[in-house]
């Protein structure tokens, strides 16, 4: 095993195990342990046909104790109940879900980046359709598995501000669809937008609300949240996706002091905001340098000596404080697998 860990990026590195679950006649199966990489699945499967497939991502941190702690893992089961209930996949109980990411971390352990590389061990659960059917409708088996990979930031420039793009050519997900739940379908749909948006030079694009282009919906694979004054904004809409970093950095700014504000964001208010930034579990917050709105020429500028803002330096801090333990939880968001 050769891990650059200060220099890991937002990648696939091979670890020892997975683990996988079968949905059988009505019932999950056992909870199997694997080293395969490659999963043999039917040329019918719905998850090949009809994208009938959704994911989760969390992350697992090894603190200065040594030991390893999971963020909050109770509201991607949720999540991924919500997903499985909005594209109709077999629901995974709380409990296999839990045992599933537990499994996954345990054996592979030795691929958690040590404490102080500032990278992590991406968890991805993974539930798929798996039954043969041509017509459109629901499998009637399921495989839920979960891998595990070391992972650095997700944008380049990790804590660093980058530059985003208003994409108004293309929208993630329908204004009735499904972008508030974690789908593969969503994600297909931002790769030629992500890419147009890389190819001129930008980290990310922002959609903009699918019905009206109004509204600020979200950055690629992250949420959009604006600082103004003391408050912390962040849009509502249903067209994205509800973002536990995001749930979790409103907490902390209310712990704060600070007033937390959950609506609409019109695009015209982003000139009133102090920073901005992209948040997740794999952008962490990712500030926002420029974004940058094509159409209309207009460039807004944040983070002008070159630093990410003073309010979403200490919610990076606060958050990843207690994400690698260096600071108590008092949200009971920790749990430590042994
Ligand atoms: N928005 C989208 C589209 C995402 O894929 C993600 C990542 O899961 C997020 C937001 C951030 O969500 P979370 O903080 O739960 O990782
Ligand atoms: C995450 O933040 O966990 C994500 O899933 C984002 C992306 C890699 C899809």
């Amino acid at each position: 095993m050769n891990i650059d860990w200060q220099n890991l990026t937002f990648g696939y590195t091979r670890t020892d195990y997975n683990v996988r679950c079968y949905f059988r006649d009505g019932k999950w199966g056992e909870l199997e342990i694997t080293s395969d990489e490659y999963i043999p699945i039917h040329i019918a499967a719905t998850c090949l046909h009809y994208g009938q497939e959704s994911f989760e991502g969390m992350k697992a941190y090894l603190g200065k104790d040594e030991k390893i702690r999971l963020f909050r893992w109770q509201e991607n089961a949720r999540r991924m109940k919500r997903s499985a209930e909005g594209i109709k996949l077999a629901v995974v109980p709380e409990e296999l879900f839990h045992k599933a990411i537990v499994k996954a971390v345990q054996l592979n352990k030795k691929f958690i980046p040590p404490y102080g590389t500032g990278s992590s061990l991406y968890v991805r659960p993974l539930l798929l359709g798996t039954g043969a059917e041509v017509g459109v409708k629901p499998a009637n088996e399921y495989m839920f598995m979960v891998f595990v990979t070391p992972v650095g930031p997700y944008f380049k420039t990790g804590f660093k501000p980058g530059d985003m793009m208003i994409c108004r050519d293309f929208d993630r997900a329908a204004p009735l669809g499904t972008g508030h739940i974690k789908v593969g379908g969503n994600y297909a749909a931002s790769l030629l937008s992500l890419e147009k948006g890389h190819d001129k030079g930008f980290a990310s694009v922002i959609y903009l609300d699918a019905k009206e282009k109004k509204y600020i919906d979200e950055c690629g694979p992250a949420n959009f949240f604006g600082i103004k004054g003391d408050t912390y904004i962040t849009p509502d809409s249903h067209t994205i996706l509800p973002s536990i970093t995001n749930l979790s950095l409103q907490e902390i700014a209310r712990e704060m002091g600070m007033k937390v504000e959950k609506r609409p964001v019109p695009l015209e208010e982003i000139g009133d905001f102090d920073e901005v930034g992209a948040c997740g579990t794999a952008a962490v917050i990712s500030p926002i340098r420029k974004i940058v709105d094509l159409e209309n020429m207009i460039t807004y500028e944040y983070c002008k000596d070159g630093n990410p803002g003073p309010v979403s330096t200490k919610l990076y801090n606060r958050l990843t404080a207690i994400q690698y333990g260096d600071e108590p939880d008092p949200f009971g968001w920790i749990e430590f697998v042994d």
